[in-house]
């Protein structure tokens, strides 16, 4: 049987780099995109050791040329394209009412255009096959708030909104669209916040239930379910990942 193949965004790093291990264990061909090549590069490096097959792809998916550019360049490489996994994203946590435009539209362009432009090159291909399977990642934010995240959390709503669409109208060409929210994870980004939020990270780790942050490893496991068989019949769904941060 041809193996899979999964376009993972954002799998320079972070939660992306670990959910590209996790569907290259089982068995799946890899494409790393990012606008970090050298990050790209090194998930590459790391999946060859593990002897999967990978392909670094530059994309930017706050645009629809270069996520084409991208899909074009992956097809090339290995010829259809199974799994989606929108993991690209980014934030920055600060007052509403101190936030500028030019941050919101970074944050909206990145985390939720970021997703429509790849559901929109690559769900054809997959309706083309007759199957697929998409994951969105978004965020707890986008289900219940967070102070200093106001239009990241839109932006993940409107995350978890598009999922449900899109997997209605995708039911009849048989894919399945589902949605991940992460609670706060320890990557670079939460690194990134924790710079200039300090004791942010002691904070939520009191809070959390489970007393640590999520692992990518946790994340990227939750992954693994949604594009397996046995999520076979699961669609527009929306499962937390957070050590009981929040039960919504
Ligand atoms: N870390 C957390 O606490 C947390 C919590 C909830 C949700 N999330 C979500 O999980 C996902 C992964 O986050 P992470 O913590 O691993 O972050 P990260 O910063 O470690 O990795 C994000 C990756 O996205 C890439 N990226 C950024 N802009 C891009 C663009 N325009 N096009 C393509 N790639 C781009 C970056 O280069 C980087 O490789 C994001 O969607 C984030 O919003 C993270």
């Amino acid at each position: 049987m041809t193996k899979q193949v999964a376009f993972v965004t954002g799998a320079g790093s972070g939660i992306g780099r670990e959910i590209a291990r996790t569907l290259g264990s089982k068995s799946m061909r890899i494409i790393v995109a990012d606008i970090n090549m050298e990050g790209a590069e090194k998930t590459v490096a790391i999946l060859k050791e593990e002897n999967v097959e990978a392909l670094a792809v530059y994309c930017d998916v706050t645009t629809l040329e270069s996520v084409q550019e991208a899909v074009k360049e992956s097809l090339t490489h290995f010829e259809t394209i199974n799994v989606l996994v929108n993991n690209a994203g980014w934030d920055k946590v600060e007052p509403f009412l101190k936030s500028e435009p030019s941050t919101w539209k970074t944050i909206v362009d990145i985390n939720l255009m970021g997703q429509i432009h790849t559901c929109k090159e690559i769900l054809p291909i997959m309706i083309e096959n007759g199957s697929g399977k998409v994951v969105n990642i978004a965020s707890d934010s986008g289900r219940v708030g967070s102070s200093g995240e106001a239009v990241y959390s839109a932006a993940k709503g409107g995350i978890i909104a598009l999922t449900k669409t899109l997997a209605r109208e995708m039911a009849r060409h048989k894919l399945n669209v589902n949605c991940i929210a992460p609670g706060p994870s320890n990557t670079p980004l939460i690194a990134e916040i924790g710079s200039y939020n300090q004791g942010i990270v002691q904070a939520l780790e009191k809070a959390i239930p489970f007393r640590r942050l999520a692992e990518a490893k946790d994340i990227a496991n939750a992954v693994a379910y949604f594009t397996s068989p046995e999520a076979d019949y699961v669609t527009g769904q929306t499962l937390s990942v957070n050590g009981g941060l929040t039960m919504v």
